[in-house]
This record gives C-alpha cells, sequence and structure tokens, in this order.
C-alpha cells in the first residue's frame, strides 16, 4: 500500500485527500492519500520517512512550499526557478521537488479560452503560490506584471526572483487587464482590500486564487457584469492532475462527476 500525504498548517480545509483517493479508487491503486497539519519542525522526520519508503509521496503546501527546500536533493527546472515545491517524489530513495502549480495555473487560463497574450497583469499578494503564477504569465507571454502586497518587503524580495516586475503601494491601482487576487483576504471575517473596485473598469478579468466558496469585494467586483470571474478550483484541478501522474504514471480524469463529487 502506498502512501501520500498532503502537509501544510492550516489544513483542515484542503481537498487534496478527497480528490486523490477519488482517482485512486477509479484506478484500483493500492494507494491512500492522507493530510497532516505540520509544523516546521517535523519537516526533517517527513523527508527521512520518504528516504526510507515510509512514505511514498507529498504535497506541500502554504507554508511550507519554499521551506521544504533544504530537505530535498534534487529539484525540477519548474521548482528550481520559482523556489516552490508543492509536490515531491522518490525516486532511488532521492527526494524530488517538483512545481505542478505553474502547469495549474497555465491550464486553468487554457481552460477558458481567455487569450492572455501581451496583457497587463496586476496581483495582489506575495505569498507561497505567487512564484508560480509569475512564472506562468511569463511563458504565456503577459506584457507587464505589476504586483502589491501589504507587507511592502516581500513584494520586494520577489523581485529578486523576477526582476521586471513592477511594484506598487499597498492600495494603489494600476491600468490592467487581469487582476490576481493571490492573498487569503476573504477567509477571516473582517479582511479587506484597501482598493477601491469601483474605479476599475469594464472588460477585467478577476482570477481568485481561493478555491473555497467565499464573497469578497473582489469577487463581487469579478461579478459584475462585462468582467469575467474565476476562482482557484480549476486551478486545484490541475495541479492535482499533475501530481498525480507524477506518482502513478496516469492522467486521472477531470470531468462533471468529479467536481460534483468534490463539491458535494
Ligand atoms: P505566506 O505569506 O505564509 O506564504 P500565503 O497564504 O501564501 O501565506 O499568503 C498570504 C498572502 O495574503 C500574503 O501576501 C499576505 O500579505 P502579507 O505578506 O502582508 O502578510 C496576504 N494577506 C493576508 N491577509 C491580509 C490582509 N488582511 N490584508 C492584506 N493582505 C493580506
Amino acid at each position: 500500500m502506498k502512501k501520500f500525504l498532503v502537509i501544510g498548517n492550516p489544513i483542515d480545509h484542503s481537498l487534496s485527500p478527497k480528490l486523490h483517493n477519488y482517482w485512486i479508487n477509479k484506478n484500483k491503486l493500492k494507494a491512500v492519500y492522507g493530510k497532516l497539519e505540520t509544523f516546521e519542525n517535523d519537516l526533517f522526520e517527513l523527508t527521512r520517512n520518504l528516504k526510507e519508503g515510509k512514505l511514498d509521496g507529498l504535497n506541500v503546501t502554504v507554508p511550507f512550499k519554499n521551506k521544504i527546500i533544504p530537505h530535498i536533493d534534487i529539484l525540477s527546472g519548474h521548482a528550481l526557478r520559482t523556489k516552490s515545491v508543492n509536490t515531491i517524489s522518490v525516486d532511488n530513495g532521492n527526494l524530488i521537488g517538483n512545481n505542478t502549480d505553474i502547469d495549474g495555473f497555465e491550464l486553468s487560463i487554457k481552460n477558458l479560452n481567455y487569450d492572455i497574450q501581451k496583457k497587463s497583469i496586476f496581483i495582489l499578494g506575495a505569498g507561497g503560490v505567487v512564484p508560480s503564477i509569475i512564472y506562468a504569465l511569463k511563458r504565456m507571454n503577459v506584457s507587464k506584471i505589476f504586483l502589491s502586497n501589504r507587507t511592502h518587503a516581500k513584494a520586494i524580495k520577489l523581485k529578486q526572483l523576477f526582476n521586471d516586475l513592477t511594484i506598487l503601494e499597498w492600495g494603489k491601482l494600476p491600468n490592467f487587464d487581469m487582476i490576481i487576487n493571490a492573498t487569503s483576504i476573504g477567509l477571516n471575517k473582517d479582511d479587506e482590500f484597501k482598493i477601491d473596485f469601483k474605479k476599475v473598469g469594464s472588460d477585467k478579468f478577476f482570477y481568485d486564487v481561493i478555491y473555497e466558496p467565499h464573497q469578497t469585494e473582489f469577487s463581487e467586483a469579478g461579478g459584475k457584469s462585462k468582467n469575467i470571474y474565476e476562482n482557484g478550483f480549476n486551478m486545484f484541478l490541475f495541479q492535482a492532475q499533475k501530481a498525480f501522474n507524477i506518482w502513478h504514471n496516469i492522467e486521472p480524469e477531470i470531468n462533471e462527476e468529479v467536481v460534483n463529487f468534490l463539491k458535494t
């Protein structure tokens, strides 16, 4: 029986176990996928368990996508260039750090048939998933990326990885075609954006990385006529599909059945 885990903190909300166990059953594999609320001190033991064959793979989520890197033997190109690992596989006792968030984001855009080339993008937030989003946006040839984060220093740090980013003060609004909410605003009731979305024109694409249903000024503005609104649900599905493929060498199906199963 192969064993997989998603590690992170908080982890309660994660749909990964439900999705992976569904695909494991569909494909009649002898495997099980669980979740573990994790603290930084646990990373050494968890990765040692992988090396010793007590675990077969890990998904890594907030806040460990970067912190896990010192425990990894080999990074894929995507993981190396974003300094972000969300999927660990094992090859001959070596831990391989992969990043499937990049493909997840890219496929979610392609799935919408949105022509993102030459578009101007505004990202809110600088957390764990943002390097992957920037990397994917650049691969899709956007023309310009603005980024703003409440803690300015974290935005500046991202500029060390991607030097053509334009960093804006929190609360400032540039001209853009697509705005991406990569903050966790909306998960806590009292959080708010310091942005007046009424000043944003129409025909904009609002992309919310959060996938739990929630109502914020951001989702409201995205829901206005002529705007497009997408949340992170499809990105979540596609990154999971890629991770499943890495571990089991099978591309599991994404269809209405699995979507309905996850939503009940
Ligand atoms: P981490 O920062 O540990 O990687 P994350 O969930 O990936 O965690 O990122 C949370 C993002 O939401 C951060 O960009 C955070 O901004 P800070 O860097 O200033 O913490 C942002 N965020 C969370 N709550 C916020 C709030 N109330 N207002 C503005 N930004 C917020």
